[in-house]
């Protein structure tokens, strides 16, 4: 479909604008704000947007793709706590606090189930050096105020029968869940759609700027999409707009993680509870057991540039890890193999918010909580592309803290 026929008539969006404080709109400009990208990320930046009365579009070849179809989905705040993260746990914790709500208001809105199940995690260790591992993640949880549980090999097997005979110990987490990143991503579609979100169906080629301000962006056929706002969340490939000034530009890269997904047959159900994970010879392995009998297996992780090859010895290891961890899965039929590219950024979190180009904002550099972050990050955009500032919880997330000067001011 030709971006044409999906361009915003300024009078057609009038309605819809009439709450907005968005900033005045260059004359001929065919919408308030622009989304590059629309994955899930980029998806939930415009139906928040569009939810706030700002006429939005989004250009992507094709929405709901992205690095959320290989995904597995765990809302893992507290299992995936790491050391030097103390500020990415505070905006974790605020994402899945909202998701109950968020959910709820997308599932109304679409009528489509998403898959958020609050099913709880179990990571437990092989070995004593896993076992070492996980008694420090639970000290640290316990000194930041989270909930975790540390269970006996034989308690962990309790609750989740087919586990391996020789897993020693293990940390219960009741408040890490999970949903299904595909059907959120869906229903983030149809909520864009519902909301009057305009879908521009090609590659962004080239941000546009006038008088040092972004003021649109043109499309790989030719098109120029004018905006009062940009925002830049194209995942991994946000680094990569031409036409984006070296100072502000995303320092993102790929991050490849391989994926299995099997499917747990009526008979054997419930194969698992819940999450199950592990880090086995110092690779991160986790199982998330869906309702509808998909068991998500993942997931490598492997700076290999743009490489998105599914390889034998990715699947292999999973595998392996996998089932050394719970030794039944080799029974279950193997679906699908993916790999998907993490947006990694130099700390681990996301850039969000106003950049130093007045016009342009990031939503990108999710790494490893994209899908966790999803809803903080609608509401956080939503609240900058009105007002121009980042809400109290996500400030600590601009993308300033990459400019120059505020690298020459961090202690070293
Ligand atoms: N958050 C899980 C992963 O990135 O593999």
């Amino acid at each position: 479909m030709s971006s044409s026929t999906h361009r915003t008539t300024p009078s057609a969006r009038t309605s819809a604008r009439t709450s907005a404080r968005a900033p005045a709109r260059p004359s001929g400009s065919t919408s308030d704000v622009l989304v590059v990208g629309g994955g899930i990320i980029g998806l939930v930046t415009a139906w928040r947007a569009a939810r706030r009365g700002l006429a939005t579009a989004v250009v992507d070849p094709e929405p709901g793709g992205g690095a959320a179809q290989v995904a597995a989905g765990m809302l893992a705040a507290v299992t995936e706590l790491h050391y030097g993260e103390q500020t990415l746990l505070g905006l974790n914790l605020a994402s899945a606090r909202r998701y109950p709500e968020f959910t709820a208001e997308l599932s109304d809105l679409t009528g489509q189930d998403l898959g958020y199940r609050r099913c709880g995690t179990l990571a437990v260790a092989l070995d004593a050096d896993d076992r070492a591992h996980l008694r420090d993640l639970h000290a640290l949880q316990q000194r930041s105020g989270l909930e975790s549980q540390w269970l006996s090999g034989r308690e962990c097997r309790r609750l989740e029968p087919m586990l391996a005979p020789g897993v020693r110990g293990g940390l219960r987490v009741d408040g890490d869940h999970q949903i299904d990143p595909r059907r959120l991503t869906a229903a983030l579609v149809t909520a864009c759609e519902r909301s009057g979100v305009v879908f521009h169906r090609e590659w962004a080629e080239r941000l546009v700027t006038a008088r040092e301000r972004a003021t649109g962006i043109v499309t790989r056929d030719g098109t120029a999409l004018a905006a009062g706002q940009v925002v830049l969340a194209a995942g991994s490939l946000s680094g990569r707009l031409a036409g984006v000034p070296d100072a502000v530009r995303p320092p993102v890269r790929p991050v490849k993680g391989q994926v299995l997904r099997l499917t747990v047959p009526r008979a054997y159900a419930p194969f698992l509870n819940r999450t199950v994970r592990a880090v086995v010879r110092g690779s991160q392995v986790y199982l998330v057991p869906r309702e509808n009998g998909e068991l998500v297996v993942g997931a490598t992780s492997e700076e290999l540039g743009w490489d998105t090859t599914v390889t034998a010895g990715g699947v292999y290891e999973l595998l392996r890890d996998a089932h050394e961890l719970v030794p039944g899965i080799t029974e279950l039929p193997l679906t699908e193999t993916r790999a998907g590219l993490r947006p990694g950024s130099p700390d681990n979190a996301p850039l969000l918010g106003p950049t130093e180009l007045p016009g342009l904002l990031l939503a990108t550099g999710h790494y490893r909580n994209g899908v966790l972050l999803t809803p903080v990050t609608g509401d956080s955009l939503a609240h900058a592309l009105v007002t121009g500032e980042l809400p109290e919880e996500a400030r600590p997330f601009t993308p300033r803290r990459f400019t120059a000067a505020a690298l020459l001011e961090q202690p070293v």
